[in-house]
């Protein structure tokens, strides 16, 4: 590094320090840069991804009240991706960069979507714990580092917790409901309370990006913390749905003041990320078959954004 770059470094690290926000045209190291691309557009896709398993059960939503609350949501998810995108581009890299690296498997989005909604009840968990531990990462996001990336998710957060409400009062309603519906809500909550946990990320020591991203203000608090956080808001909730958290290490900690939990199994979480989850391919299949299909529609619409500026072209003319 010559020293004009440590200088350089040493002022972006104190306009950190002094928590002033960092906007698209500012000097940034070459790695901030590249860390918030590789995060904000893995954002990204995890919210158009995330719209797949959902999107499947719109159909057969049970009311037309429920029909309208699931469209609205994965509609949101949708505008969510879109606004991410967006941030995204404004570090240098374009939209197609982007399609073209989920598409590949280059670029992640959060494994929790590679597992599949089975019931309904899973719109109502998805909801409560899928959409409860995006906003815990997400709430830390409103004050990231990176403008764009912070005032992108003051919206975002206001539409989540939203979604979170919708998840938790159908399963509030299932609870109520009959020994059937009870019992399709716990089967539901067994098989998305690992998952969720696995959203925060590997442990601590074992996540290498975690040291520099605290630094820079990208993360204001650990994976283990959030997690942590996430429990202990979780458990609540489920015990005043009458139903069991699938963990028999779960215990109320009087002196650390927070639960202690079983060990998450880190097996099958890499296997999800590296591809091999229940899931992997039929969600990529559908996103690469939605592009394609989707190709008239952006041409038309270069077409229609060509005419438009050589008509106002040659008025100006
Ligand atoms: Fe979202
Ligand atoms: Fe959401």
């Amino acid at each position: 590094m010559t020293q004009k770059e440590i200088n350089l470094e040493e002022q972006f690290q104190a306009r950190i320090d002094r928590d002033e926000s960092i906007e698209a045209k500012d000097w940034m190291p070459e790695k901030y840069r590249k860390t918030h691309i590789r995060q904000i557009s893995q954002h990204a896709h995890s919210e158009i991804v995330g719209m797949l398993p959902e999107g499947n059960w719109i159909t057969r939503a049970p009311s037309l009240r429920r029909k309208v609350a699931l469209l609205a949501k994965v509609q949101d998810e949708a505008g969510h991706g879109l606004y991410l995108y967006s941030a995204a581009e404004t570090l240098g890299i374009t939209r197609d960069e982007l399609t073209e690296q989920l598409h590949s498997g280059k670029a992640k989005y959060s494994s929790i979507f590679n597992y599949p909604a089975l019931t309904w009840a899973d719109m109502g968990a998805i909801g409560w714990l899928v959409d409860g531990a995006a906003i815990m990462n997400q709430v830390m996001l409103t004050r990231t580092s990176y403008g764009p990336y912070a005032r992108a998710m003051v919206r975002i957060c206001k539409e989540e917790s939203f979604h979170q409400r919708q998840g938790y009062e159908i399963m509030l309603t299932l609870c109520k409901g009959t020994a059937l519906q009870k019992e399709l809500a716990q089967d539901a909550l067994n098989r998305f309370w690992w998952p969720s946990l696995m959203m925060f990320g590997p442990k601590d020591d074992e996540s290498p990006n975690t040291e520099q991203s605290v630094k820079w203000k990208i993360k204001r608090k650990t994976n283990d913390e959030l997690r942590q956080q996430f429990v202990d808001q979780t458990v609540p909730q489920a015990e005043f749905l009458g139903l069991t958290v699938p963990d028999p290490a779960l215990k109320w900690n009087e002196e650390r003041g927070h639960y202690d939990f079983g060990d998450i199994d880190w097996d099958e979480f890499w296997q999800v990320v590296k591809g091999h989850g229940p899931c992997n391919k039929e969600r990529i299949d559908a996103r690469v078959k939605a592009w394609e299909e989707g190709e008239w529609v952006r041409d038309a619409a270069v077409t229609h954004a060509e005419k438009k500026d050589s008509r106002t072209e040659q008025k100006v003319a």
